[in-house]
């Protein structure tokens, strides 16, 4: 006679072999405009169900009415039969008129980002001085939009790693403290300081983080020679603030979200005597971050960070539907077509051990149907 058998257990600390979470969100996106918009669209809306659209085209987005326009362009531009929302952003200038965020609120902008004029890419209408967007956001702060910051300052006095530290003191501080209700993002964070500074500062203050920051310390830059597709800006800093940012999602914390800063540029740009600031991590975001989360003993804080926190920030109803990750290595493209230019991936040509599993799989992916929980299977 045999007794029914139960398998056994598999003990926790075996290795996870898939990941199932709440479909999430990219809350800081560059997807640019044109045919380079329409190729690198489809990585993103693939993988998340809405993303945060950065305002820094050339010309810059500073109206209700460019928003708009753009925002038109890039749901035209979302492969049929996929659920993605742009959620669209203004770019704040010395002359932005208060009248505009009213306008840019009532139709359905969520926010407006602060780029100090030269710090970074297409920042070169930028704000000279905080105190010159003062107006603007007043107006921000009544009509509830978040202000999302890039957070260094452009002194040429201070030294280019320091930058993200001294912004804290010269600028985020006073900012908190005159504008108390206003919502603020501090955007790609990469420093200890900053993560603190997050973590301390109120509820009415959050932090976007790279995959790319989770991952990679400045070594990275120059290993075996430079490397200009891990630049970016804020640059990679030195391995303490990399342990500094793992240890603030590790910890669970509200504050801290998902914002790729995905930013394509075209090879031959990046790979040039004077290399753009931007790593394109759109291919694989997912992936990349649950490396970043396994390495450091946090799935288990995964699905929150990625789906639930900026959601809950940006007072948005979290998604419903799910995405599944297997623990099954695959090698990035070393190169995908931008329009006529090729794009170079972070880690291109190089294997990854997670895979986003393929939409139609998803039906008999662990936890796939309603009301389920999040599940990491072993
Ligand atoms: O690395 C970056 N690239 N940092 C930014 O702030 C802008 C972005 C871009 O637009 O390329
Ligand atoms: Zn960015």
């Amino acid at each position: 006679m045999t007794t029914p058998q139960t398998p056994p257990k598999p003990p926790a600390d075996l290795p996870a072999s898939t990941l199932t979470i709440a479909r999430p969100d990219d809350w800081h996106l560059h997807v640019r405009d044109g045919a380079a918009m329409a190729a690198v669209l489809p990585y993103t809306a693939r993988q998340f169900s809405r993303a945060i659209i950065m305002p820094n085209l050339r010309p810059p987005v500073t109206s209700a009415a460019q928003a708009m326009a753009y925002r038109d362009r890039i749901v035209a531009a979302v492969p049929a039969g996929v659920d993605f929302t742009p959620l669209m952003t203004l770019y704040l200038t010395d002359k932005l008129a208060p009248d505009e965020i009213q306008r840019a609120a009532a139709a359905g902008v969520v926010a407006a980002k602060l780029y100090p004029a030269g710090a970074t890419t297409n920042s070169d209408a930028g704000v000279t001085d905080v105190r010159n967007i003062y107006p603007a956001l007043e107006a921000m702060q009544r009509a509830g939009l978040k202000l999302l910051v890039h957070g260094e300052v452009t002194d040429p006095a201070v030294d280019i790693f320091d930058r993200e530290a001294v912004f804290i003191e010269r600028v985020m501080q006073p900012l908190r403290a005159d504008f108390p209700e206003l919502k603020v993002v501090f955007e790609h964070i990469t420093t200890r300081e900053a993560a603190q500074y997050v973590a301390s500062a109120g509820a009415h203050t959050a932090a976007t983080i790279t995959a790319h920051h989770l991952l990679y310390n400045r070594n990275a830059l120059f290993i075996g020679g430079m490397r200009p597709h891990y630049y970016c800006l804020p640059v990679l800093k030195r391995e303490l603030h990399r342990q500094a940012l793992l240890a603030a999602v590790a910890s669970g914390s509200d504050r801290f979200f998902l914002g790729t800063d995905s930013a394509p540029h075209a090879a031959q740009l990046k790979e040039a005597s004077v290399c753009g600031a931007g790593c394109f991590t759109a291919l694989s975001a997912l992936e990349l971050y649950a490396e970043a989360f396994e390495a450091a003993g946090a799935l288990d804080k995964f699905e929150a960070f990625a789906s639930h926190h900026g959601a809950d920030f940006y007072g948005l109803p979290r998604n419903s539907g799910t995405v599944t990750l297997d623990k099954q290595p695959y090698t990035l493209p070393d190169s995908v077509a931008m329009g006529e230019a090729p794009l170079k991936p972070l880690r291109g040509g190089e294997t990854l051990a997670w895979r986003q599993r393929a939409a139609a799989d998803l039906a008999s992916a662990p936890g796939a149907q309603a009301g389920r929980k999040p599940s990491i299977d072993r």
